[in-house]
């Protein structure tokens, strides 16, 4: 793309993290994109990438649901040819399903990584067990863990963990799945600062991730929450001594953070100030490649990139209007037409364009499988609604 910065080799800057080790692949510059349900498929992933290095994730797809083969659980795992390494997250409740997709992953030869979902704060989620639920139950949490290491491994592919702090502050779970994780052969853990009850409200509480770092020195543990700026992850590593950061929301309608991420991890002071044209050129690519990932369906791919339109244009003066006709649009050709009528000569907003986007809101009441906080064994209700879980042939 002609409006990515020029940017010095990297080994001409001067490094601020090692690269990040993650078994056999090594990630040079040791940032990760956050795995996003419903973004970060090959097209966004593809539009982050050419900005900068890092390792990016998949959306999370369900062990059961890959195992049976569904289709857009198979598009999920899709990776273009140039993507290496490929990873895939995997959310699972049950050991058995759990070693069963990560086989079919090895013997498919569909990825060179896989990273596991325990952070998911989502009723559908937590309400079977799953996601920020799960590490409570943390002989589970060990078997599921350690069963996908063990098929992984067959491979050499290095698995890691994602979680939250917990369900919530009275059920903290971290810093003990942290040590079970790492115990179980995980290459890395990755901590969200936020319990499952904070959602996505408040801030993340970094802190926490210090905690997490200081209590795990063998091996690498990476930040997640609230890095909206290169500024912002390396503030967080200097304060939390991560060994790489892990970025959702951020890049959300703007994959040139990855760009500005790599920039100050070699210690360049070279950002993105993106105008309106590169905006809207970004946007119109980002259309254009989900159309193949749909297979060819226009529609499809113009309902997914209406969810991207506020947040590209966060802080542009372009109008509600406009705005408005953009959410609804049904075709390739009308989104050429409608960015065709905005203000080329408009440029970079400064402030208006940068900060905290995407999910906020407030705290929300867990949904929990019954009696789940009493105890952090399975009780025998709980252990046949997981086993259940591994015949279900409905579930998400
Ligand atoms: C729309 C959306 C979808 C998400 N989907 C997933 C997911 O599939 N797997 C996962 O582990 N986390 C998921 N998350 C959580 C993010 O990976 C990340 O942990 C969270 O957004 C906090 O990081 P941030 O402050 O950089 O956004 C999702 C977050 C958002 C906003």
């Amino acid at each position: 793309m002609t409006d990515i910065l020029d940017r010095p080799a990297a080994s001409a800057a001067q490094a601020l993290l090692p690269a990040l080790q993650l078994g056999p692949i090594t990630v040079d510059t040791p940032v990760v994109l956050a795995p996003m349900a419903g973004i970060t498929n090959t097209a966004f992933r593809r539009l982050c990438r050419e900005y900068g290095g890092g390792l990016y994730v998949n959306e999370m797809v369900t062990a059961r649901a890959l195992v049976e083969r569904r289709p857009e659980s198979l598009r999920i795992i899709k990776h273009e040819p140039d993507e290496v390494p490929r990873s895939v997250q995997l959310y699972s409740v049950d050991p058995v399903t759990t070693g069963h997709a990560v086989r079919m992953l090895v013997e498919e030869d569909r990825c060179d990584h896989i990273d596991l979902n325990f952070g998911c704060p989502v009723p559908k989620v937590t309400r079977k067990g799953g996601g920020a639920a799960l590490p409570w139950k943390i002989r589970l949490f060990e078997s599921i863990v350690a069963t996908t290491v063990r098929e992984a491994s067959k491979a050499n592919i290095p698995v890691t963990v994602k979680m939250r702090r917990g369900v919530d502050e009275d059920h903290l779970t971290y810093v003990e799945a942290g040590r079970v994780a790492r115990d179980a052969g995980v290459a890395a853990v990755a901590l969200h600062g936020r319990t499952a009850r904070q959602h996505y409200s408040g801030t993340a509480d970094w802190d926490s991730i210090k905690r997490l770092r200081d209590s795990l020195p063998d091996i690498p543990v990476l930040g997640n929450g609230d890095i909206w700026s290169a500024e912002d992850a390396l503030d967080m590593v200097e304060r939390t001594g991560v060994d790489g950061v892990v970025v959702g929301r951020g890049c959300q309608g703007r994959p040139w953070l990855f760009g500005d991420l790599q920039a100050a991890f070699e210690g360049r002071d070279e950002r993105y100030r993106p105008d309106l044209p590169m905006v809207i050129s970004t946007l119109l690519r980002h259309a254009e490649m989900l159309i193949p990932y749909f297979d060819g369906d226009e529609r499809k791919a113009m309902q997914d990139i209406r969810k991207h339109v506020a947040w590209y244009f966060k802080g542009y003066p372009i109008g509600g209007s406009l705005r408005s006709q953009l959410v609804t649009v049904e075709t390739m050709a009308q989104l050429q037409d409608l960015l065709g009528e905005l203000d080329q000569s408009i440029g970079y907003p400064g402030e208006p364009a940068e900060g905290p986007r995407g999910r906020a809101g407030s705290a929300k009441k867990v949904h929990l499988p019954q009696d789940w906080l009493a105890s952090q064994e399975l009780n025998a209700q709980q252990r046949e609604m997981i086993q259940a879980a591994e015949v279900d042939t409905s579930g998400g």
